[in-house]
């Protein structure tokens, strides 16, 4: 349609037309009331134009940017909101858990996605696809395909913390500070578990064989 009447109507309506600016913006968005209208004064709204709208015939109401509806109630977005966001003021959109953006137009996972994890919507619900090391809500545990024994903890992909007296790629090999003597094996920390004959905490004693 352009902006025909412009010239002509903007004597008219100059207060009107400062109020909604559309003489000098343009127009992207849709308006309660197109172009070419006729104002009415002594105009009653009821239910009255919300958000700045003008009465500009008996109910209808010129909407001011950024405003549709019959009485200017809703607010409008461009792009509209995307993934069931909701439209809360002009060009703002409130949007559904997962998604963010100005436009929702975005997948957001909840805190993040950690160790190179991808945020990404599952049936229209985000969540974090992990890498196969990593597992978790956020990719934040390591997967130690070995396991960790003897109280040990996965810290990275394949590496057991261990606690003391444990060493081993997964906590496996018991460690005891002084040897076990005579062929006796470490079984659990500081513990030897001695061949027969030999007795002590580190099989140091051998048995009287009589
Ligand atoms: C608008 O409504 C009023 C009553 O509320 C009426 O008197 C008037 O004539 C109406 N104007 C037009 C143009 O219909």
């Amino acid at each position: 349609m352009g902006h025909p009447r412009c010239g002509s109507t903007v004597f008219i309506f100059a207060s009107l037309v400062a109020l909604v600016g559309f003489c000098s913006g343009g127009s992207d968005a849709p308006r309660g009331v197109a172009m070419g209208f006729v104002f009415d004064p002594k105009a009653k709204c009821d239910p009255p134009c919300e958000h700045a709208g003008v009465c500009i015939r008996n109910n209808t109401c010129f909407c001011s940017k950024g405003y549709e509806g019959e009485t200017c109630r809703y607010a409008n977005c461009y792009p509209k909101c995307k993934n069931g966001g909701v439209c809360l003021r002009p060009g703002k959109c409130r949007c559904p858990l997962g998604f963010g953006g100005r436009y929702c137009h975005k997948v957001t996972c909840d805190g993040g996605c950690w160790n190179g994890g991808e945020c990404t919507a599952v049936n229209g619900v985000s969540k974090c696809i992990c890498p196969s090391s990593w597992a978790g809500s956020k990719c934040q545990n390591a997967i130690c395909p070995q396991g960790c024994r003897n109280g040990g903890i996965c810290v990275a992909p394949g590496s057991c913390s261990c606690p003391e007296g444990w060493l081993g790629g997964a906590c496996h090999i018991a460690v005891c500070s002084r040897p076990c003597l005579n062929g006796g094996k470490c079984i659990s920390p500081n513990k030897c578990r001695c061949r027969p004959l030999f007795s002590g905490s580190h099989c140091e004693e051998r048995k009287n064989s009589h």
